[in-house]
Formats: structure tokens, C-alpha cells, sequence
């Protein structure tokens, strides 16, 4: 079960959690130590990562035949406990969680660029549906002037984080020449774009390969039109950096569930600054917290692999009582 929840996506495959057994719990705390000092000094990212991992969390004790009670952020004098489960009956395990689960084994972020197929209204609305909710909005603009606003604070947000040399070197190290690492960005999981044949796309992603080459080949010539997902919080607090992370969560398994692929492009929101410059410059009500390109996997490509993890000894600490009964 933690090896699935493990699985949740998290910033530069960071992976800044822990899971605690205790004789009538588990909790789920924060690992300050792999928070990105530069691209996330607050620990929004570090939250919305954590909010993926409660989520594989509760699926898997759900897909255990358990009736799952869910605390968030129980206690304020310490923030970096995230949350505790706590087993309140039995439970049928429904189908709905095992396909979920299934598709959280699956899931990947693919950079590469999607199929011309376009995401349909009817599936765009299925993907706000699952993705609303516990003070989360999820948008997915498609006028012609919000993409271009969006665009262009995506690229401004973007130069900044690439003009801070202490931001390119944390990233860097977190960048993986090879897999064998349980953590980072690995260079398979890197497009290979060639300064002399860039992409053609107004949203620039977010660019892994200045330390590596990337080794995921990509189909040249496409015009990218992805669709975006923004998911929004009436403010800016750590609880709902959290449940963005859940709304996250749920969108990217119901995207692949419906055969679609999905990708954090999170640059706009990283900082807190460019939060609110964004919410303006949109017109939005509420602060824009994460965003996910989504669309259908390029037709004839291989699968984008796996991205590793770190062993599920390195990420659960069991109390002495249970170890010991
Ligand atoms: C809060 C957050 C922000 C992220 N931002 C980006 C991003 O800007 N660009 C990108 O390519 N991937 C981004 N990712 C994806 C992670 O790099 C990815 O989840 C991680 O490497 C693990 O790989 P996987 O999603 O394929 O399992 C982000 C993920 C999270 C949770």
C-alpha cells in the first residue's frame, strides 16, 4: 500500500514525505529536508506533493477494505504532520478504487508533446468534476486571450526562476544522468529538444535539460495545444496547498483512467509572488495553485517510462509497539 502511495508525483521527484505507523494510526508527515530551498521556499509544492501522496494514501487503506477518517494538518504546533488515518470500519472495496489504484501504478508526467487529438468538452467536464471540491475550483481556460495572458506569464515566470543561478544549480541537482537513482528527474524522463529545433509551443515547460541530455524522443513539428488545467483556492494557506494537491491528484487519475496523459507546468505558481501577479493578470477570484497540461499520448510513441522511487523502508517508520507486537 505504501509503495503505491509512494507513486504520488511530487516536485523534482523530491519525494519530501514520510508514513508513520502507529498502533491505532497512520500518519503522514512532511520531509522538510527534501524541500527545494529556491523554487519553494514556502512549501506550496512540498504541500501540493504531499496533498497527491493522502490521496494514493486513503485509496490504498480504502482498497485494504477499510473505512477510512481522514484528519488534515491535525495539529498547528506541528505544521509538517499532514495528516493521520485512522481506521473507523470495514468497508467493500469497491471496483471504482481498484481501477484508481491501478491507474496511480500507471501514471507518469509525459513532457513530450500530445496527439492533435483534442480533449472533448464532455471529458474536460468530467476532469473539473473529480477535481473540484474541499475549496478547490479547477479551471481550464480556452479563450483565445486567457491562453496568451497565460502564456506569457508562464514565460515571464519562467526567465526569472532561469536567470537565478541558485535555482538552475538546485534544480540541476535533482536532474539524473541515469535511473538508478530513487529519486529526481531522470534523463529518460527528459525530452530531447535541440537549441536549433525548438518546440512549437506557446507554454514553455519547465527545462530539465541543461545538466543532462534528455533521452525521450520526441515527434518534431507539433503545434501544441494542450489543454490546461488550473486549480484555484479561495486563498493561499498551507490547508489548501494541501487539498490542491489532492484536486491534483484526482484530476491526473481520472486523466488516465480516460487514456489521457497529464504533466505539471507549475513555474507561474511556484512562488508566492507569481501566485498573486497571475490571479491579477487572469482576472481570476481565487489564487491559481497549480497547473497541468493534459492531453491524449502521441500516437505510435513508446510509453514515457516510470520515474523511480525510493524503497519503502526509506519512506515508513514503524512505532517500537507495533514493531514489537
Ligand atoms: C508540485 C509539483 C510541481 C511540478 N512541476 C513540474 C513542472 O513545472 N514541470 C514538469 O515537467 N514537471 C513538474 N512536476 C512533475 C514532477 O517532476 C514529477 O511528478 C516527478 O518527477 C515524478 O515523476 P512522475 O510524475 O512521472 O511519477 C511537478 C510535480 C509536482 C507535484
Amino acid at each position: 500500500m505504501i509503495a503505491t502511495a509512494n507513486r504520488a508525483p511530487s516536485i523534482h521527484n523530491t519525494q519530501p514525505w514520510l508514513w508513520q505507523l502507529h498502533s491505532d494510526h497512520l500518519s503522514l508527515r512532511a520531509d522538510r529536508s527534501r524541500q527545494l530551498q529556491v523554487a519553494d521556499p514556502d512549501g506550496h509544492s512540498l504541500l501540493i506533493s504531499c496533498g497527491a501522496a493522502l490521496v494514493l494514501t486513503e485509496l490504498g487503506l480504502r482498497a485494504l477494505g477499510w473505512q477510512i477518517e481522514t484528519s488534515r494538518l491535525p495539529d498547528p504546533s506541528d505544521p509538517d504532520l499532514i495528516a493521520e488515518f485512522r481506521a473507523v470500519g470495514q468497508r467493500q472495496i469497491s471496483a471504482r478504487d481498484l481501477e484508481s489504484l491501478a491507474a496511480a501504478e500507471r501514471r507518469h508526467s509525459d513532457r513530450r508533446p500530445f496527439d492533435r487529438h483534442e480533449v472533448s468538452p464532455e471529458i474536460i467536464e468530467e476532469l473539473r468534476a473529480v477535481s473540484s471540491g474541499g475549496g478547490v475550483h479547477a479551471d481550464f481556460p480556452a479563450r483565445q486571450e486567457q491562453l496568451v495572458n497565460l502564456a506569457v506569464a508562464i514565460s515571464s515566470a519562467d526567465r526569472s526562476e532561469i536567470e537565478d543561478s541558485e535555482y538552475v544549480a538546485e534544480r540541476d541537482r535533482w536532474v539524473r544522468d541515469s535511473d538508478a537513482h530513487p529519486d529526481g528527474v531522470p534523463a529518460s524522463a527528459i525530452p530531447h529538444v535541440p537549441a536549433s529545433h525548438p518546440r512549437h509551443t506557446d507554454v514553455p515547460l519547465r527545462d530539465f535539460e541543461t545538466g543532462v541530455s534528455g533521452r525521450l524522443l520526441i515527434e518534431r513539428d507539433v503545434d501544441e495545444r494542450p489543454a490546461i488545467a488550473v486549480l484555484l483556492t479561495q486563498s493561499d494557506s498551507p490547508l489548501e496547498h494541501l487539498r490542491a494537491g489532492e484536486s491534483m491528484m484526482w484530476l491526473m487519475l481520472q486523466a488516465e483512467l480516460r487514456g489521457l496523459v497529464t504533466c505539471p507546468l507549475s513555474q507561474a505558481v511556484d512562488l508566492v509572488a507569481f501566485r498573486s501577479r497571475l490571479k491579477i493578470l487572469m482576472g481570476w477570484q481565487g489564487v491559481p495553485q497549480m497547473m497541468l497540461r493534459i492531453g491524449y499520448p502521441p500516437a505510435h510513441a513508446a510509453q514515457a517510462p516510470r520515474t523511480p522511487r525510493r524503497p519503502v523502508v526509506d519512506v515508513l517508520d514503524v512505532a517500537p509497539d507495533v514493531r514489537q507486537a
